[in-house]
């Protein structure tokens, strides 16, 4: 029989406590919720004591949160305790989580305290936390650098007090894989009550080592793993809650472990998680960056046509993730360009391959990535390549106010035709001019990515838009650039419109040779 590995979230509580500006009441709730969909076992939603933002937010989470255990942290003070357990009140169930530095460096330089008053306070405080929920995790807090005798000793004696949970945190990230196994497996081997408790790991990112070290940990007989979405946490940010799950997944058979989230839902939380602690995921960040399910080399490229498994040992769809994207670049073969051709619709005899993959070729070395509209234009329009815009704006002006609404006018320049536009939205100054330019061309768009940088520092830096439109299942790349923002987004969206509409002249083309 496989183990169940408890799953336990510090995003909002670890994970919070790093970020440059603290979330709202409101949006840890949307975090609390979608944490709950994807059903983790225990979520640390804050630290009540430390500000009466804090406190309502714990509060307000317990009153909603049904199917996660609730938990919040508290330090080895009657204060932290009782506003812990007041906090969380609403929770049907809850957890007191308490910590306690247990490391030389801790007790001596920062807490001040001999190794027996510090066991002292760690049993008075779980005594008084019973009192409120029988659910108590004790930490000690530095394991990673706490001698194995006095970790042991304390391990017993907390268990003894009553912890139902005993977390072992490698607080700095100081522990190699090797190293926290070894502390793992000693506690198991003469921590005489440790299987009346779960051992629980907390691991730090500082050496990169807070995944490869908590799988190490369930080798040893740890049931609990501690982690934040997206790797956010203190410092370099603690094990990433989604690596951990997939690792246990992907090596279930061996591990003989298993967990009770629902993996469908880790790409959208992780999302959401990132949005709203407006911290970016990396490209390459494993399980949830753009780049993870994404390949690039030519021969890559046809082997996952061949057999996805050549090279994905995800299957992205498990992880709510719907698609499996090829980057069309210089690395790119033959048989990606065919694909791409095959999923935009066309027919093998719509195209000449060999010479469209030639042209291919020389146009990514120039240009890096090739667009859906680039491989269009090889395949059918090479020759009209140079021909004047079929859409030119010729003139806007937009007005917007704060919590008003925001009037877009134009005149856009549409072949022979002079076309006059006025669009009001609630939604900003690019939405109403998303708006107007749409009413001219009447399109029905999706706007799949809109991206806006600044090409060099300073006040009069140009902005770069760069945007995405799906038309007809085909996407199409725009980009603006201009000292004004709004010139800019609008530039992206009539650069787009016109590769749309070279388009439509393709298929009209093709029909035409089609019906001779
Ligand atoms: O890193 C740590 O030691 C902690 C404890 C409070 C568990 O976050
Ligand atoms: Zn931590």
């Amino acid at each position: 029989m496989k183990k169940k590995i408890i799953i336990f979230d510090t995003t909002l509580r670890d994970g919070e406590q790093a970020l440059q500006a603290s979330l709202t009441s409101n949006e840890k709730l949307q975090i609390a919720l979608a944490l709950e969909q994807m059903r983790v076992d225990v979520m640390e939603v804050g630290f009540p004591i430390s500000s009466p933002g804090d406190f309502e937010s714990v509060q307000s989470i317990s009153k909603i949160i049904k199917n996660s255990r609730i938990c919040s942290l508290a330090r080895c003070l009657p204060q932290d305790i009782d506003a812990a357990a007041k906090a969380m009140k609403p929770a049907t169930d809850f957890r007191i989580h308490l910590f306690l530095g247990t490391s030389k460096l801790h007790t001596s330089s920062k807490l001040k305290k001999s190794f027996n008053e510090i066991t002292d306070m760690a049993i008075a405080s779980i005594k008084r936390a019973k009192r409120y929920t029988d659910d108590v995790e004790f930490s000690c807090e530095d394991a990673g650098r706490t001698s194995l005798k006095k970790l042991c000793q304390i391990v017993e004696a907390v268990i003894d007090a009553g912890a139902t949970t005993v977390n072992i945190p490698d607080t700095v990230g100081y522990t190699t894989p090797t190293q926290f196994k070894n502390i793992i497996s000693t506690l198991f081997e003469r921590v005489k009550n440790i299987h009346q408790t779960i051992i629980s790991v907390h691991c730090h990112n500082d050496l990169g080592m807070a995944v490869g070290n908590s799988i190490s940990a369930i080798e040893a007989g740890a049931g609990q793993i501690e982690g934040a979405m997206n790797g956010l946490g203190e410092r370099a940010g603690n094990a990433a809650l989604e690596e951990v799950i997939l690792a246990l997944k992907v090596h279930e058979n061996i591990l003989r472990t298993r967990t009770n989230i629902n993996l469908k839902e880790i790409y959208k939380t992780s999302k959401i998680i990132s949005q709203f602690c407006n911290m970016p995921i990396p490209s390459n960040k494993a399980i949830i960056g753009k780049n993870a399910f994404s390949h690039s080399s030519g021969i890559h490229q046809d082997g996952v046509l061949k057999n996805r498994e050549n090279y994905e040992i995800i299957n992205p769809k498990n992880i709510g993730l719907n698609h499996c994207q090829f980057n069309l670049t210089s690395r790119s073969g033959r048989a990606a360009v065919k694909h791409r051709m095959k999923e935009m619709g066309y027919q093998k005899n719509d195209f000449n391959l060999n010479e469209l993959y030639t042209d291919f070729l020389k146009l990514a070395d120039k240009k890096g990535q090739i667009f859906d509209y680039d491989l269009e234009a090889l395949a059918f329009f090479k020759r009209q390549q140079n021909t004047e815009e079929y859409y030119k704006l010729e003139y806007f002006d937009v007005q917007s106010k704060l919590s008003g609404l925001s009037v877009a006018s134009i005149v856009l320049i549409c072949g022979s035709q002079t076309n006059i536009q006025k669009a009001t939205t609630s939604n900003g100054p690019v939405d109403a001019i998303y708006q107007a330019l749409n009413k001219a061309t009447l399109y029905p768009l999706v706007l799949k990515k809109f991206s806006l940088t600044a090409n060099s520092e300073g006040k009069d830096a140009l902005g770069k838009v760069d945007i995405v439109v799906q038309y007809k299942n085909r996407n199409f790349h725009g980009v603006g650039l201009a000292t004004d923002i709004i010139e800019a987004s609008a530039q992206a969206m009539v650069n787009a419109l016109n590769y749309i509409w070279k388009s439509t002249q393709v298929d009209k083309e093709i029909k035409r040779l089609n019906k001779q």
